[in-house]
């Protein structure tokens, strides 16, 4: 594998990912209906295998073992390795996709996306964020700016992927239902109390990555907004709602 020889991020970060991030259905027909007719797609940061087709010859790339370990028996074996080397020949696949990955890229992150265009033939098909948006969550804008902050230096913009990319880019807002189950950061618009749940922040990097002292703040903060009924006078509105533009993106790019 190459990279540095620190461990993967997700050999401290992804325990227990498997149980709060399950596959949204809906979302999983929007990627599949993007990859179009691909027969063969290399999944990048395929993690515990949520989003991957599964009537397709699929090639899983994964650096963690703690998330590869979380795999169903029937997924793809994932092969060790980084988006920015991806042991696979020019236009050796008909599409690349990378579901929420590309944020953990690192310095990394042009490559592993001039990567994808690299070995796919047709769509290169992103999950991402738009920190603009997200930021503006009440989470990240009343209780959480660290990770707004965070997020505009991590997650590229769009025009930064297309250009990468080259071809022609396609970008589709992606409301989060109140019902995922696939309980990103994102999700918790609808959620306040998620924050207080301790399985659901460590499956978001963007708790996990957080100094314990910002947690804890944060977690007082909800809990005595939620208490005394500051949150739902501020945000009680987003209890009637059942999606929410929190800043997901969907990239479908052609050559
Ligand atoms: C938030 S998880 C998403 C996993 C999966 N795609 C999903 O939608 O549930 C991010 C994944 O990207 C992987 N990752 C981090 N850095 C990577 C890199 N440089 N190349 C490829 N994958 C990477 C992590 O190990 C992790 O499994």
């Amino acid at each position: 594998m190459t990279g540095t020889a620190a461990p993967p991020r997700y050999d401290r970060i992804g325990h227990g990912y498997a149980s709060t991030r399950r596959e949204d259905p809906r979302l999983r027909e929007r990627i599949l209906a993007a990859l179009g007719g691909a027969r063969s797609v290399v999944n990048v940061g395929a993690g515990t295998g949520s989003y991957e087709p599964r009537d397709r010859e699929v090639i899983a790339i994964e650096p963690s073992r703690v998330m590869t370990a979380q795999r169903p028996p029937a997924a793809a074996p994932a092969v060790r390795a980084m988006a920015q080397g991806l042991p696979l020949a020019d236009d050796s696949v008909d599409a690349a996709m990378a579901v929420l990955s590309l944020h953990h890229w690192d310095e990394h992150q042009e490559q592993g996306v001039r990567e994808l265009r690299r070995v796919a033939t047709g769509p290169v098909v992103l999950l991402t964020c738009d920190p603009e948006v997200s930021g503006a969550m009440w989470l990240m804008a009343d209780y959480l700016p660290e990770v707004a902050d965070l997020d505009r230096v991590t997650f590229p913009t769009m025009e930064q992927l297309a250009a990468w990319l080259g071809g022609r880019t396609q970008v589709e807002a992606i409301p989060v239902p109140r019902d995922t189950p696939d309980w990103t950061l994102m999700s918790f618009w609808a959620h306040p109390e998620r924050v207080l749940d301790a399985a659901a922040r460590q499956a978001t990097s963007g708790f996990a990555r957080m100094p314990s002292a910002v947690v804890e703040r944060v977690m007082a903060a909800v809990r005595r907004d939620l208490a005394d009924g500051t949150w739902d006078a501020r945000h009680g509105a987003l209890r009637r709602l059942d999606a929410y533009d929190a800043g997901l993106r969907l990239l479908r790019n052609t050559l």
